[in-house]
């Protein structure tokens, strides 16, 4: 089954690329930049990593994410992190990005764009192709989320979807309603952080109020038995992240997650690493903690496989592809 797992052509959907800052490069970069970190080693800043719930890991992803200024720093990021899944057979991945941590630090968008711009372009001759998702951050009011629009119109070309991030509790998806709508009228798609902490009328929320076609997280739709109809007769993706939901305790133990229960009763689930440089895995390793830790059989792993390729914002034909190439591996694999 690892083996399975380890060579299965996979996709990506929920990884926030400020979260595959590894303490290695955040020292690289600090040192480059001429910038103090309040850790003496790369091991005192993995010791920092213990959290409690999700604001407890944004304050010190934020503080980390610091370190990046210039156009190098962004594009070593994101080659570092595509490289690196594309030599765990990821074919595809769909990334956010936070442009209010780095816009309120000074570095304009047309710093990290170039970066990430670069580091895509050379990875898609490595095999792995990416999108970009610029997020929100929805601790901060709706009227900064319209300004940080407005600055991204000239990328956004290279900007498919926008997303909602940052934290959950308190901050429901109706204050970001007017900045989805736009967005969605200028020709993005949408998806929003919902049901991670927050309660289910947050995920209805997302669906509702901001058009949001996959819903990140979702663990928190179990509780309403009509949510799950719906997002199983709406066929919505669920962009599920088994080690995140660990290590921020809205799960105690990977065995009680809810990640089969939902996949069994039809919902689209997906499996994704959100930020593995803190969570302690990237997606390979989420699909094998989450399959030992709930025994999910190999019909399970292929089905949320391709769960994650039909929803892609790929094209019908980049759908098919990748469709192609995750039969021809599951049905050629010996048991
Ligand atoms: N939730 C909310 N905001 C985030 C996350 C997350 O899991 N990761 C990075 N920003
Ligand atoms: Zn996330």
């Amino acid at each position: 089954m690892e083996e399975f797992i380890r060579g299965l052509p996979k996709v990506e959907l929920h990884l926030h690329v400020e979260g595959t800052l590894e303490p290695e490069m955040m020292f690289a970069i600090a040192a480059r930049n001429g910038l103090e970190l309040p850790f003496a080693s790369v091991d005192e800043v993995r010791a920092a990593y213990r959290f409690t719930d999700l604001q407890s890991f944004l304050d010190i992803y934020y503080q980390g994410a610091a370190v990046l200024r210039t156009e190098q720093d962004f594009a070593e990021l994101m080659l570092a992190y595509l490289r690196r899944v594309a030599g765990e057979n990821v074919r595809h991945a769909e990334i956010f990005f936070d442009p209010q941590t780095h816009t309120a630090r000074g570095v304009p968008f047309e710093v990290f764009m170039a970066g990430f711009e670069r580091a895509r372009a050379e990875a898609a001759t490595l095999g792995i192709s990416s999108l970009l998702i610029m997020c929100f951050l929805r601790h901060l009011p709706e009227d900064q989320a319209l300004e940080t629009l407005d600055e991204a119109e000239p990328f956004l070309d290279g900007i498919t979807a926008v997303g909602l991030d940052s934290s959950e509790l308190g901050n429901p998806p109706g204050r970001f309603e007017r900045v989805f709508a736009r967005a969605r009228a200028g020709g993005l798609r949408a998806v929003a952080h919902a049901g991670e902490e927050g309660p289910p009328s947050y995920i209805t929320g997302a669906l509702d109020l901001l058009g949001a076609e996959r819903i990140d997280h979702g663990v928190a739709a179990e509780q309403d038995d009509a949510l799950v109809e719906r997002l199983v007769r709406e066929k919505v993706p669920l962009t599920m992240c088994p080690l995140s939901n660990l290590a921020l305790r809205v799960v105690e133990d990977l065995r009680e997650h809810n990640l089969k229960r939902l996949l069994d009763r039809g919902v689209r689930v997906t499996v994704n690493s959100d930020d593995p440089a803190y969570f302690g895995g990237y997606v390979t390793d989420n699909y094998l903690a989450i399959q030992q830790a709930l025994d999910l059989d190999r019909a399970d792993v292929v089905t949320l496989a391709r769960n994650a390729i039909d929803a892609t914002f790929l094209t019908a034909d980049g759908k098919a592809r990748l469709r192609d190439e995750l039969a021809s591996y599951a049905g050629s694999a010996v048991e």
